[in-house]
């Protein structure tokens, strides 16, 4: 499992009740499990919340202000307890590449053969770069192993780690966000590989996922603060985000029968994403010579955003890719015999902070 394992304290710490955080650049969102699964291998919810981020304090991923990022942890660490924390890195400051090397390689040599890769594949010095790779599963007997390299600036994790720290907390793993966003919400039967559209506040993170290793990430500067932009300019300004949230939910991209101005408003927005999107998959489906086995089957969509009404239609059929709002309890709670404390429209933009609060009890 991919977990910035190298950069964190010994793994004695793993075995000690511990919180998934999800820091974005609007909100800091947490949860954590109970330590025992249910008869059926589901989990309970320990706890849930959020807490808001001031703006500028963290920007595209970036932290900018260290002690306000550490006063928001120590607001999340007076309302849990928590000590040990499970945290979320931003997309916008990855880089993933994949490479190959020779079958039989010992996985004590591995990590050194990588070292010499990285100046290639990302654009900053290799000894300012924490790094860690996964072994892509491959059904085919093979010559080589395909692996998924995820690396970071030092400086980067090192920002998030001391603000951490400054708040009296310790943390376990750091993770790509869409990584631990696949944990909570891919099922585990899926074939193909999956697109992970994050549809959030102020962006929209993309991943590509398959064999439930992530092997792309990307991000698009629109997300539903866009669509409440656009609604303003068109329906006036007075307009609060609460009425906004409600028209985006209820009448969204779904053409009225006298009036379409909100749709239409929606539709002009909506597919600057959509085009994006396009060609993210346009561009992965090159890059693996459209390899059936490696085709985008399915999108799964989270984020708050993704409530927009009649968003997973819009996609599928502008697409051509089948387009679902995600489960994000998919891989944590039966929901024939659980009912989540949070509601599913809120449940979209919890899928990071599941995934890492799955990735705690699992390991
Ligand atoms: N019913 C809902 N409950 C919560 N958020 C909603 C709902 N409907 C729409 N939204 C929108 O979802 C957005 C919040 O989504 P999310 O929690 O995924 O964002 P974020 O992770 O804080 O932001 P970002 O990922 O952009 O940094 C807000 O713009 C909010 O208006
Ligand atoms: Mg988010």
């Amino acid at each position: 499992m991919s977990s910035f394992a190298k950069f964190v304290p010994p793994p004695t710490f793993l075995t000690m009740p511990c919180v998934g955080v999800d820091i974005s650049d609007t909100s800091l969102k947490y949860m954590s499990f109970v330590a025992e699964t249910n008869m059926d291998g589901s989990k309970k919810i320990k706890q849930w919340g959020d807490i808001d981020i001031p703006t500028g304090v963290v920007q595209r991923g970036h932290v900018v202000d260290q002690e306000k990022l550490s006063a928001v942890l120590q607001e999340f660490k007076a309302a849990t307890g928590a000590e040990f924390v499970r945290v979320s890195l931003p997309e916008e400051r990855a880089y993933l590449f994949e490479t190959t090397i020779k079958k039989g390689t010992p996985l004590k040599e591995i990590r050194g053969l990588l070292e010499f890769r990285l100046e290639e594949n990302v654009p900053i010095p290799s000894k300012d770069v924490f790094f860690d790779y996964t072994i892509i599963p491959e059904t085919e007997d093979t010559k080589s192993i395909r692996v998924a390299v995820v690396a970071y600036a030092k400086e980067t994790i090192q920002h998030y780690y001391d603000a951490c720290v400054a708040a009296g907390l310790h943390p376990v793993s750091f993770e790509v966000e869409a990584q631990a966003m696949a944990r909570a919400v891919i099922p585990n039967d899926s074939v193909g590989s999956t697109m992970l559209v994050d549809f959030g506040k102020t962006r929209t993170g993309i991943g590509i996922v398959h064999r439930g290793v992530l092997l792309y990430t990307s991000t698009i500067d629109v997300g539903g603060d866009a669509l409440s932009q656009a609604l303003r300019r068109m329906l006036g300004e007075e307009l609060s985000e609460q009425e906004l949230t409600e028209l985006k939910n209820t009448q969204g991209l779904i053409r009225g029968v006298e009036k379409s101005e909100v749709s239409d408003t929606l539709l002009s927005t909506i597919s600057v994403v959509k085009d994006e999107l396009a060609t993210r998959m346009q561009y992965w489906h090159l890059r693996n010579n459209n390899s059936d086995e490696r085709r985008i089957s399915s999108i799964q969509l989270t984020g708050g955003s993704s409530n927009l009404k009649g968003l997973p239609a819009y996609l599928t059929e502008t697409l051509g890719v089948t387009a679902v709002r995600a489960n994000v309890w998919e891989n944590s709670l039966s929901l024939e015999n659980t009912v989540p404390p949070i509601g599913r429209r809120l449940s979209f933009g919890y899928a990071t902070a599941i995934g890492l609060a799955i990735g705690i009890s699992e390991q």
